[in-house]
């Protein structure tokens, strides 16, 4: 959508991950403090984006929707404020149905335009809109309602779509939205991750500045897969221009020194906020090796070698420049970005990395010669 934001796919947190329904408004500060002190703030990540269950079960006499006084008894703006204090943004959450998913708050139907308001006006810099609950009618007619209430306000909201029903929302997301989901719920799991990516990856060419795919939030640092799944999955997102929205408990300084050296890889990052804005996809698929690709600003390319087979021996997974789109007998410059080592000159016409089951190896190619 024109709103001149989501320029690059959208960097922060989310608390629907690691903390479901059991958030107040003490984490949240806490939260934009960890991505402050632990230098993750400065290498993008500023959204602090509040999940369901932050409202009240009804709308006040004059159809508002309240904070939980148990848990955000100094309103959502005090918590804006504090957001904005450190140079960070504040998301919110919302329904295009009567209830939101959690069925603990109102939705935003038929309230759209007071709801926006509100929103605008607690300071907010980011709305999920789920569809959980709705009257049935089409995604495409209760979605602009709401988006063009929050462009009337004047402040500039970053509109992330929940919707990945019947209609595809990756047909339709461009003209409604920042970024539009594309998958169910992930889960902390490989196989959840891996066919999330796969899923996503079918709408590649859909995705650009403005309006990027969404394969829902990450899972890094939540426990449930190995170091290697780690990276596979963010390389994965990064690759695939998906939001980097962080789904652990970035408050607890412990849990973020587990995974800086994943989610805070500067080279990593910086695919992902590549100005050109064009998702990777699979160039070249072998059994359980897979050649994911892409191109990048400035003549390169993004290329991902992937092992996803459960278990058994290493295997070698070979990418061919014809596969990436680089002429043959091209001299082209390596990078791993995960071993942040420039690998030399290869005029092979291709390149090759063994790797165990559930890995990958992430190059930067730069043709020079
Ligand atoms: C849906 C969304 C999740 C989360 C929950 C909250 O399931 O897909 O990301 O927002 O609702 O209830």
């Amino acid at each position: 959508i024109a709103n001149g934001l989501g320029m690059t796919p959208p960097m922060g947190w989310n608390s629907w991950n690691h903390f479901h329904c059991d958030i107040d408004e003490n984490m949240i500060k806490a939260t934009a403090d960890g991505l402050v002190s632990s230098g993750l703030a400065r290498l993008g990540y500023v959204y602090v984006n509040i999940d369901d269950c932050w409202a009240e079960k009804t709308r006040d006499c004059k159809g508002n929707l309240r904070p939980k006084k148990s848990t955000f008894p100094s309103g959502i703006k005090a918590v804006a404020d504090y957001v904005h204090s450190k140079g960070l943004k504040l998301g919110i959450y919302s329904d295009a149905g009567f209830y939101t998913c959690s069925k603990t708050q109102p939705g935003s139907l038929g309230y759209e335009k007071q709801d926006a308001q509100t929103f605008a006006s607690w300071g907010i810099d980011y709305l999920k809109y789920d569809n959980c609950f709705n009257d049935g009618s089409r995604p495409t007619v209760r979605y602009p309602v709401m988006t063009r209430a929050l462009m009337k306000t004047g402040r500039p909201i970053y509109i992330s779509l929940c919707e990945w029903g019947d209609l595809h929302p990756a047909e339709w997301g461009f003209n409604v939205g920042n970024s539009w989901r594309t998958t169910n719920d992930i889960s902390d799991t490989w196989e959840s991750m891996i066919s999330k990516a796969d899923e996503n990856e079918v709408y590649a060419h859909l995705a650009r500045p403005g309006g990027w795919n969404d394969p829902d939030m990450l899972e890094v640092g939540n426990g449930g897969m190995t170091e290697n799944e780690y990276v596979v999955h963010f390389s994965l997102w990064a690759i695939s221009k998906s939001p980097l929205l962080l789904g652990f408990d970035v408050a607890n300084a412990t849990a973020t020194r587990a995974v800086a050296h994943i989610v805070g890889n500067e080279e990593v990052i910086r695919i992902n906020q590549d100005p050109l804005g064009v998702q990777a996809k699979k160039v070249r698929m072998m059994g359980s090796r897979e050649i994911w690709a892409g191109p990048i600003s400035g003549y390169r390319f993004v290329v991902m070698l992937l092992n996803r087979a459960d278990t058994g021996d290493d295997d070698t997974v070979t990418a061919y420049w014809d596969d990436v789109g680089i002429p043959p007998n091209s001299v082209v410059e390596v990078r791993d970005v995960w071993e942040h080592k420039t690998l030399g000159r290869a005029v092979a016409g291709n390149i090759s990395a063994t790797m165990p089951p559930r890995s990958c190896k992430l190059y930067i190619l730069k043709p020079v010669g």
